[in-house]
């Protein structure tokens, strides 16, 4: 389990002290944790268990610690006040981090959830943090979100964080729960807000299957291979073929809409107090209205047109499909090496 230990490695010293990168040591790597339902966590349980046991490779589990830590399951008006800093990716302060900075990691895994449209504040913390660009800065680096399903407006400031540090995206992995979307907006902030993930009403339960979260295995047996042939080093994927990401253009349009809203509102709200504070929560209250307005209206109508205009918009929705799904790439020609 890799949310109860800030270091596990198969080489228990060698993540926290400075080393010379040669060809006969194992290959270091570097991952980035956080998880509030513990999901996340179970995801990479899954993905890290072939690199545990792959004796030449040695992994160091950074878990980060938010000061003061954010609350699961999230008391109602807390949840939404995270919204602003989100938006605005102004992010807490962490404990400090296990890490000094002098380390050489050979791959770096970067497990990231989003919240409100935007990376996960403990995920912006780290890469804003001043040892990311010493830890990150020329590595190679894999992606790897767990969410509901609009993260395509977070990755791309995923990407900008990780530019500042200087980092290499090699790949990106993306679990988005299989429900319907509509069904989603209602069963995911019921989990996160009262902790129940079982469905009702006829939807399905919140968040990813065990079978998605199972199958995520199939990403560490890959990286094992990947790093026993040295691949972390060029710039391809690692990832590719194993159906490591498909982005549903469609809520494209919504993300816009939503990412443009939480900027515009965030600014306000920030304008007002800071988080927490009281003068915050009328404002609050308003915008969830209105936020519920936006959901029963903007999301269907856009997906409603877009299978109306569906001619129209084809090329527009592939391009935006093909652009979110880079580096590693929705096809499936190397899954069957890694079933089980
Ligand atoms: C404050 C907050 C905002 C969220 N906003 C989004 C979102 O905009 N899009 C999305 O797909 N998922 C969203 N989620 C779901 C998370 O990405 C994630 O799936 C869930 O919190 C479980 O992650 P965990 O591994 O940290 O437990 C949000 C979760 C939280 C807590």
């Amino acid at each position: 389990m890799i949310d109860t230990a800030s270091s596990t490695s198969a080489e228990p010293t060698a993540s926290a002290t400075p080393i010379d990168s040669t060809a006969a040591q194992p290959k270091r790597v570097l991952v980035i944790a956080y998880s509030q339902t513990g999901q996340l966590r179970r995801v990479m349980d899954r993905m890290l268990a072939p690199l545990y046991a792959d004796p030449n490779i040695s992994v160091h589990v950074e878990q980060l610690r938010p000061l003061p830590d954010y609350p699961f399951p999230w008391p109602f008006l807390r949840f939404f006040d995270a919204f602003p800093e989100s938006a605005h990716m102004v992010a807490p302060k962490l404990a400090p981090l296990s890490l000094s900075g002098q380390e050489a990691f050979d791959l770096v895994i970067l497990p990231w959830q989003v919240w409100f449209l935007a990376p996960s504040l403990p995920v912006t913390a780290f890469l804003q943090h001043p040892l990311a660009p010493r830890l990150l800065g020329g590595k190679p680096v894999v992606a790897v979100v767990a969410c509901r399903n609009m993260w395509m407006q977070a990755f791309d400031k995923l990407q900008t964080l990780l530019r500042g540090t200087g980092a290499r995206l090699l790949d990106h992995v993306v679990l988005t729960d299989p429900g319907p979307t509509l069904a989603t907006f209602v069963t995911t902030p019921v989990w996160l807000l009262s902790g129940r993930k079982k469905g009702f009403w006829g939807m399905p339960d919140a968040g990813l299957s065990p079978a998605q979260i199972a199958a995520a295995r199939r990403f560490g047996l890959a990286l094992c291979d990947a790093l026993a042939g040295g691949q972390e080093q060029g710039s391809a994927p690692l990832l590719a073929g194993l159906g490591a990401v498909r982005a549903d253009a469609r809520l494209y349009v919504s993300e816009k809409a939503g990412t443009r809203s939480f900027f515009l509102w965030g600014k306000l709200l920030r304008a007002v107090g800071a988080p927490g504070a009281w003068q915050r929560k009328p404002l609050l209250v308003v915008y969830i209205l209105f936020l519920l307005v936006l959901i029963v209206t903007i999301v269907p109508i856009s997906l409603g047109l877009q299978v109306l205009l569906r001619p129209v918009f084809k090329a527009r929705l592939s391009r935006i499909q093909a652009r979110y799904e880079a580096p590693s790439g929705s096809g499936v020609e190397r899954s069957h090496l890694y079933e089980e």
